[in-house]
């Protein structure tokens, strides 16, 4: 078998994540990513179709030697025929016979009617937005009283089978920093992972500030305090893992502004309208649906790839007085 081909960038990372929006839209309007209204969403025809998202995924994992593709959004489960999609993807691994872990992110409130489904169509594994179990709290932040919706959605991703469940808290200081040990309990109970990220200047209002973000080390003294757990070694893997001392499984903290971790990362991003971006926090992006509009070849396409992470930066400079806010917001970027 041939060798698998490996994307380094200038830093020596090596490049290996593709997260994939593919759709701008959602059904919750959550504060720190989308205002609650007056959102401008793109016409269907500037997204790229399940055909050209295939074409890119498969470039990335055939000539590049991706491991990693992530359906995010917007919500992901908002697009029609989401499942067709997910197979497409999960089909790339037996053509291109190199193997790839295929997840997706979303906010949960469908997944009660999809999870089977997405799990049949070949998804790996899911990560499931929460960030209050309180359902007042939960409402004020999504601005939609569907916690409950929520909450089915995560035994349906259980049910279903996939590998892995994981449930992103985003954590923000004045709302929901007394729910770390709440949250740890939840996913010792139903073998859900909590991962709690800290907020960062993403949110389309612009009412991050640093006071606003709840150091990870503070969410992991307050739950080791309760449930003793040890540090995991998580290579790539920007979450810091601690996996409980009674075997009740684990949760993770992303400390992506008190500790970023840059020098690791090993991501890439493909906006729902085929904009490709190296970080979260780029101020520019290659336009990768003109050239597959425009007759572009798969070697043309893997160039314009290579030449955005040549131009990948080494690291995002949240709370130094060089850092540069996004145009965008998450939403609009893919998470
Ligand atoms: N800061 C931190 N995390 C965020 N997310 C969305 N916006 C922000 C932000 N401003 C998270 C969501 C989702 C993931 C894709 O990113 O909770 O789980
Ligand atoms: Fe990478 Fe950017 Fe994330 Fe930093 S912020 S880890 S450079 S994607």
């Amino acid at each position: 078998m041939p060798e698998r081909p490996v994307l380094i960038d200038s830093f020596g990372r090596r490049v290996s994540d593709l997260r994939i929006s593919i759709t701008d839209r959602c059904n919750f309007r959550c504060g720190y990513c989308m205002p609650a209204e007056g959102m401008q969403w793109l016409d269907r025809s500037e997204l790229l179709s399940f055909e050209e998202i295939t074409r890119v995924a498969a470039i990335c994992v055939e000539r590049l030697g991706f491991e990693d593709i992530r359906i995010t959004g917007g919500e992901p489960t908002v697009r029609a025929h989401l499942p067709a999609l997910v197979a497409m993807l999960s089909d790339l691994r037996t053509k291109a016979a190199s193997a790839f872990d295929l997840s997706m992110t979303t906010n949960g409130a469908s997944l009660a009617l999809l999870a089977g489904e997405l799990r049949r169509a070949g998804l790996d594994r899911v990560n499931i937005s929460c960030d209050s179990l309180h359902p007042e709290r939960f409402a004020e932040v999504t601005r939609r009283d569907q916690l409950s919706r929520v909450l089915d959605g995560i035994d349906a991703a259980l049910e279903a089978g996939f590998s892995k469940v994981k449930l992103n808290v985003v954590t923000m200081r004045g709302f929901n920093e007394d729910e770390a040990v709440d949250f740890a309990r939840f996913g010792r109970d139903r073998g859900v992972e909590p991962r709690f990220i800290e907020f960062m200047p993403l949110d389309a209002d612009a009412s991050w500030s640093m006071e606003k973000v709840v150091p990870a080390s503070e969410t992991v003294d307050a739950i080791t305090k309760v449930f003793p757990a040890e540090v995991v070694d998580a290579g790539a893997d920007p979450a810091r893992r601690y996996r409980y001392l009674d075997g009740k499984g684990s949760f993770g903290v992303i400390p992506s502004v008190t500790q970023p971790f840059c020098a690791t990362c090993d991501r890439m991003r493909l906006s729902a309208e085929g904009q490709l971006r190296t970080c979260l926090f780029s101020t520019s992006e290659h336009d990768l649906r003109a050239l597959l509009r425009s007759g572009g070849s798969d070697a043309e396409i893997e160039a314009a790839i290579r030449t955005a992470v040549g131009q990948k930066w080494a690291g995002h400079r949240i709370g130094k007085v060089t850092f540069i806010r996004p145009s965008r917001s998450m939403s609009q970027i893919g998470g």
